[in-house]
């Protein structure tokens, strides 16, 4: 298939694309380069932002796409309760404009990088997708936007989508990894702190109601994630399916403490915390249910253990970002 790839300069986008190609399929990555990097596309590649239709619609047609991944975004739970303004703009307005791109060129399928943070701070876990959608920040609540947009573009114009609710993606291949700037995801600041680059991690709140009292996620390997972007884009096979999935690991979490002492043993170094208030809009506990992709697409992810997801990370982070992650 041909497969346009929207924030495919990204971290989680630049794996999605190096599956996409180990499976045979051609890619085009489209990205404006707000956060990514150009030297992570390796492919063909257009510098557009997506709110610019006609040129999003040209790109498409040229290319001859028979799908687009859509993983642009602004996707930071903090950032997005301070200055929503961005979120509205990045994953509403430009979604719903590369949706009239995708109408215009006539392509009909779609696979949206969705999130965990539209449950917001659900009642029960682990979390199904039939549980309620309650987002507690304007990530989540974008996100939960632009997933309803799709059901009424399904119903109405014959679009296929599957939305993928990404919980903690992790981890890197043996090509990518995750260099954000500024660094904000718990795992690269421990590895940073390993390293010797950063003095300390900052624990964001002990008075969850978890048993070390920090908050729990479910970390999934981003390797994993962009398999089941595959899976879930080759099923799209008739128009009008609106679909969506959680993207979990194995049913269970793992604590900021807990991920930071994997940190420590991984990489043999002590790792210095810091405790400070809680961090505006984050949930307690997200824990998926992955059950629906493993039984519909036959998704198994394959890097379970949290050291393994950890170590891949830090081989990366040693090979490929000898200057340190920004921070
Ligand atoms: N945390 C710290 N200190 C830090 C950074 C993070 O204590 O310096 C904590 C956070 O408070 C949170 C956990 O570590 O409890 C994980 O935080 P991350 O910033 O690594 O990731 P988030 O859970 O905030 O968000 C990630 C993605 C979102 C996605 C969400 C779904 O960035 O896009 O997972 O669970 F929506």
């Amino acid at each position: 298939m041909r497969v346009a790839v929207t924030g495919g300069a990204g971290y989680i986008g630049s794996v999605v694309t190096e599956v996409l190609e180990s499976d045979g399929h051609q890619v085009l990555v489209i990205d404006n380069l707000s956060k990514g990097h150009r030297d992570a596309v390796a492919g063909a590649f257009a510098k557009i932002d997506l709110r610019d239709r006609t040129a999003v619609a040209a790109a498409l047609g040229e290319f001859g796409a028979d799908a687009v991944v859509h993983m642009a975004a602004s996707s930071l739970v903090g950032e997005s309760v301070g200055d929503p303004a961005p979120y509205y703009d990045n994953n509403l307005a430009a979604g719903l404009s590369l949706l009239d791109a995708m109408r215009d060129a006539g392509v009909s399928r779609l696979v949206f990088s969705s999130t965990a943070a539209v449950y917001g701070d659900p009642e029960r876990q682990p979390i199904d997708e039939m549980d309620a959608t309650r987002p507690t920040n304007p990530y989540g609540e974008t996100k939960l936007a632009f997933e309803r947009a799709l059901r009424w573009y399904a119903g109405a114009y014959g679009l296929s989508s599957t939305s993928l609710r990404y919980f903690n993606a992790a981890g890197a291949t043996a090509a990518h990894g995750e260099a954000h700037d500024p660094e904000t995801h718990l795992i690269p600041l421990a590895l940073n702190v390993a390293d010797g680059r950063l003095p300390f991690v900052t624990i964001f709140g002990t008075d969850y109601a978890t048993p070390d009292g920090t908050c729990i996620r479910d970390y999934v390997h981003v390797e994993d994630l962009a398999r089941a972007h595959v899976l879930a884009m080759n099923a799209l096979t008739e128009r009008g399916l609106c679909r969506t999935y959680n993207l979990g690991c194995g049913g269970r979490g793992y604590s900021v403490r807990e991920v930071i002492d994997a940190a420590a043993r991984v990489t043999g170094c002590e790792i210095p915390v810091r405790v400070a208030d809680r961090r505006a809009g984050d949930p307690a506990v997200l824990i998926a249910s992955s059950a629906r992709i493993r039984r519909d697409l036959q998704w198994m992810p394959r890097h379970q253990d949290l050291d393994i997801i950890v170590g891949s990370a830090w081989t990366w982070m040693r090979e490929h970002a000898p200057g340190g992650i920004p921070s």
